[in-house]
């Protein structure tokens, strides 16, 4: 077997490890990203996809293959749906272009993933599908290795001057970064998933509807003209495939009150569960963590693909300097400053999930304070501008 040199080696081809490798790309510094599904599965998986105002801008600006803006629909507001006290059904609208001069772009993480391996396809990256990686080694000296089996079912070895774990929240690389003691990191689970489908209808409403019922939440999603992508809380041990199309669309129906949805053919379903994890560490030696490598927000928030990319524009300007410069100040302040974006997007997803979901827990009190929670938001200028920059996104960082 003979051992591989480049400069950065990206486990993973989603979001983070793709626009990273054009980051450092751009500025002139070798990569390989390695992913162990193949081109086909990676594009062919259909994923949730909203994608905040500056992740966007950056993602059309990658080579000419971007469609974010051609295929994708701008959305300028969410709609929040809660029980009136008379018994009726509020809704409230916020106004994103209103509160923050920004929209957010409905375009599935899928179509990025699309986009972004043709782009670095043409710009000459090595990039390689089918390719396991079992094991990182050395990521204390300057020089770590990563071991693994490539698509043609050999062995490789590839020695590298930085490892990046952009692969998931199964990473491999991870246990290199937090070490056996500090293995894990800060998590919570939630007593409900979300029950999803994807079925061929025209669209119910202009814009996402987020609605807080009596019966539970449910989110009227969209993926095109044709195709909607629906989701609604269950018990996170429920079974897909134990509902007929005809109860999925009562239970959808019962949960979205005074709005009537299309109904259609439901061609796939899914059940997702909650988890909200930000490992221990993000960086150790000369390996770090990026994406949900790094950390895992439920979807109620809208944020995991947008957070990636948070991490990425940080790494990039790390390792510019350290492979560019040969300074280490700013890996050292990585784990620091990402954990500022990572922090705040956590608690948004985990607001908006608290807010939005009946808790199996709750007494009567509990669910009339979250009501009063949502009409607090609802009603102030301030509370609709905060869920607003949240969702829309927080100004990525220039520098580190
Ligand atoms: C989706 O369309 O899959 C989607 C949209 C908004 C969310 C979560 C998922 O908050």
């Amino acid at each position: 077997m003979t051992t591989e040199h480049t400069r950065v080696a990206i486990v993973g081809a989603g979001p983070a490890g793709l626009v990273l490798s054009h980051l450092l790309a751009q500025a002139g510094v070798e990569s390989i990203v390695l992913d162990q599904r193949s081109r086909e599965d990676i594009e062919g998986t259909i994923r949730a996809g909203i994608v905040e105002h500056g992740a966007a801008e950056l993602l059309a600006g990658i080579g000419d293959t971007s469609r974010i803006y051609t295929a994708g629909h701008r959305h300028d507001g969410i709609e929040l749906h809660f029980p009136a006290p008379d018994g009726g059904t509020e809704a409230h609208r916020i106004d994103f272009p209103g509160l923050t001069g920004r929209s957010v772009w409905l375009y599935p993480q899928h179509e990025v993933l699309i986009d972004l391996i043709a782009a670095r396809l043409a710009d000459g990256q090595d990039l390689r599908f089918s390719t396991t990686v079992d094991r990182v080694e050395g990521v204390e000296s300057d020089r770590p290795r990563i071991f693994g089996t490539g698509a043609d079912g050999q062995p490789f070895e590839i020695e590298a001057e930085f490892v990046v774990g952009a692969d998931g929240s199964h990473s491999v690389v991870r246990p290199a970064v937090t070490g056996p003691s500090r293995a894990g990191g800060y998590f919570r689970e939630y007593p409900f998933a979300w029950f999803g489908i994807l079925c061929e209808a025209p669209p119910s409403a202009p814009e996402l509807i987020y609605s807080n019922s009596a019966d539970g939440f449910a989110l009227i999603s969209q993926r095109s003209d044709t195709v909607q992508r629906m989701y609604f809380q269950c018990d996170p041990e429920a079974d897909a495939d134990a509902l007929s199309d005809a109860q999925i669309w009562d239970i959808l129906q019962k949960r979205t009150p005074g709005t009537e949805l299309n109904e259609g053919p439901i061609f796939q379903r899914d059940v997702l569960r909650f988890r909200s994890f930000v490992s221990h560490e993000l960086r150790h030696g000369r390996a770090a963590l990026v994406g949900d490598a790094a950390h895992t927000v439920p979807p109620t928030g809208a944020k995991g693909m947008n957070l990636a990319i948070g991490d990425v524009i940080l790494l990039d300007q790390a390792l510019q300097e350290l492979l560019l410069r040969g300074s280490e100040r700013g890996l050292d302040a990585y784990a620091a400053e990402a954990s500022k974006r990572i922090w705040k997007s956590q608690h948004f997803s985990w607001w908006m999930t608290s807010m939005l979901h009946l808790q199996p827990e709750a007494n009567e009190f509990d669910r009339l304070r979250q009501l009063g929670e949502l009409r607090s938001v609802v009603e102030s200028e301030a509370g609709r501008k905060y869920l607003a920059e949240a969702y829309t996104g927080w100004p990525y960082a220039t520098s580190l």
